[in-house]
C-alpha cells in the first residue's frame, strides 16, 4: 500500500496533488482527517470514499490501484470537508446500521445509537411470552429503527409509531417501506400517544416503547457536533423536562395497555433511578425493571401495568 501523501491543513480538503490511485487518495484523506482530530480517520475516510464512488466499503480493497477521475476526487473532497466541519458521517452517507439493518437517515432524524439496541432487546424479551400476535406503539419513532426492527423480529405483531415531527415520520415511512413492514405499521403524527386515543381501544396494547428526548440542557457530556447537527426536538425534552415527559408517557400508556402490558423507556444512566422511582408512585405499575447497555450502564427502565388498579 503506498504511504499516505503529506496532508494539508486548510478548508479545501486534502492536497489536490495527492496520489491518484484509490489507495493513495484514501491514505492522504485518512491522514488529513486524523490531523483534524477525528478518532478513526482511516475508517471514516473509507466510508466516505465508498460513498463518493458508489461502492461497497470492502470493494475499495479490490480496486485499490485504480486511478480516480478528477470528478470522483472532487466529490470525495466535498464529503471530507463536510466531515471535517463536524457533519456526522451517517448524514453524509445517508445511512446507519441498527440491529444489523441499514436505515436511511438524514438531518430530519436522530442517528440511531448502539445503546438503543438495549431498548429493542428489552422489547423482544418482554414480547416473547405474549405469543404469536401482539400490538405495540413506538413513541417518538424518529428514523423508525426501533419499530421496524421490532416488527421484523415479531412477524405476528402490528403497531403504531408516533412522532411530533412530520419530517421525521417521512424518514420512518421510507424505512418501513425499505424493510417491508408498512402493512403492519401505522405512522401517525402527534404528541406522544395522543394520536392513538381515537383509534386504539383501551387495554388493547401489549407494549409501549419509547426512546424519548432525554438530554438535559447544558449537559457538559453532550458532543457539540451532536447538538449542532442532530434535531434538537429529538435531543431535548422541552419545557416540561424529562420528568414531565415520563409522567405523561405513563399516564397516556396506562389506559391503552392491557393489564400485564409493558411500558419501556430508554434514559441516560444517571436518570435510571429517578425513572424507576417514578413508576413506583401510586399503584398503577408493578415493580419496575432495569436493563443495562453493553457498557453495563442502566439504560432502559420498564414496568408492567398492575393487574387491577
Ligand atoms: C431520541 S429521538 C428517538 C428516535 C428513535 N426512536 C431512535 O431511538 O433512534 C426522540 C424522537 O421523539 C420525537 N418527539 C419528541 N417529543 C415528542 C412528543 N412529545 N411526541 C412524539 N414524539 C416526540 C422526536 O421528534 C424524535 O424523533
Amino acid at each position: 500500500m503506498p504511504s499516505p501523501a503529506p496532508s494539508r491543513e486548510g478548508p479545501e480538503g486534502p492536497e489536490k496533488s495527492a496520489p491518484d490511485t484509490l489507495m493513495g487518495v484514501l491514505g492522504a484523506a485518512a491522514s488529513w482527517l486524523g490531523n483534524k482530530g477525528l478518532e478513526r480517520p482511516r475508517l471514516e475516510a473509507e466510508v466516505l470514499l465508498a460513498k463518493a464512488l458508489g461502492l461497497d466499503r470492502l470493494r475499495l480493497y479490490l480496486e485499490f490501484d485504480r486511478p480516480l477521475s478528477e470528478e470522483e476526487k472532487e466529490s470525495f473532497r466535498k464529503l471530507l470537508r463536510e466531515r471535517a466541519r463536524g457533519v456526522p458521517s451517517a448524514y453524509l452517507v445517508g445511512e446507519r446500521e441498527f440491529h444489523s439493518l441499514a436505515f436511511s437517515v438524514d438531518p430530519r432524524v436522530l442517528i440511531p445509537r448502539p445503546e438503543t439496541e438495549t431498548l429493542l432487546e428489552a422489547a423482544l424479551e418482554v414480547s416473547f411470552p405474549v405469543g404469536e400476535k401482539g400490538l405495540f406503539a413506538d413513541v417518538g419513532t424518529g428514523s423508525g429503527c426501533l419499530a421496524v426492527s421490532f416488527l421484523l423480529e415479531r412477524p405476528g405483531w402490528r403497531g403504531w409509531a408516533t412522532d411530533l415531527s412530520g419530517p421525521a415520520l417521512e424518514v420512518a415511512r421510507a424505512n418501513a417501506q425499505r424493510h417491508g413492514v408498512t402493512q403492519r405499521l401505522r405512522l401517525v403524527r402527534g404528541d406522544l400517544l395522543a394520536p392513538l386515543r381515537e383509534t386504539v381501544e383501551e387495554g388493547s396494547l401489549d407494549l409501549v416503547l419509547s426512546n424519548p428526548p432525554y438530554v438535559e440542557r447544558g449537559d457538559p457530556g453532550l458532543d457539540p457536533d451532536v447538538a449542532r447537527f442532530e434535531p434538537s426536538g429529538a435531543l431535548f425534552p422541552g419545557p416540561e423536562g424529562v420528568e414531565g415527559l415520563w409522567r405523561r408517557l405513563r399516564e397516556q400508556s396506562r389506559p391503552l395497555l392491557r393489564p400485564g402490558g409493558w411500558l419501556l423507556l430508554e434514559c441516560a444512566p444517571a436518570q435510571a433511578e429517578a425513572l424507576a422511582r417514578s413508576f413506583r408512585k401510586g399503584l398503577a405499575w408493578k415493580e419496575p425493571r432495569t436493563w443495562e447497555d453493553l457498557a453495563g450502564r442502566p439504560r432502559v427502565v420498564g414496568a408492567q401495568v398492575a393487574e387491577s388498579t
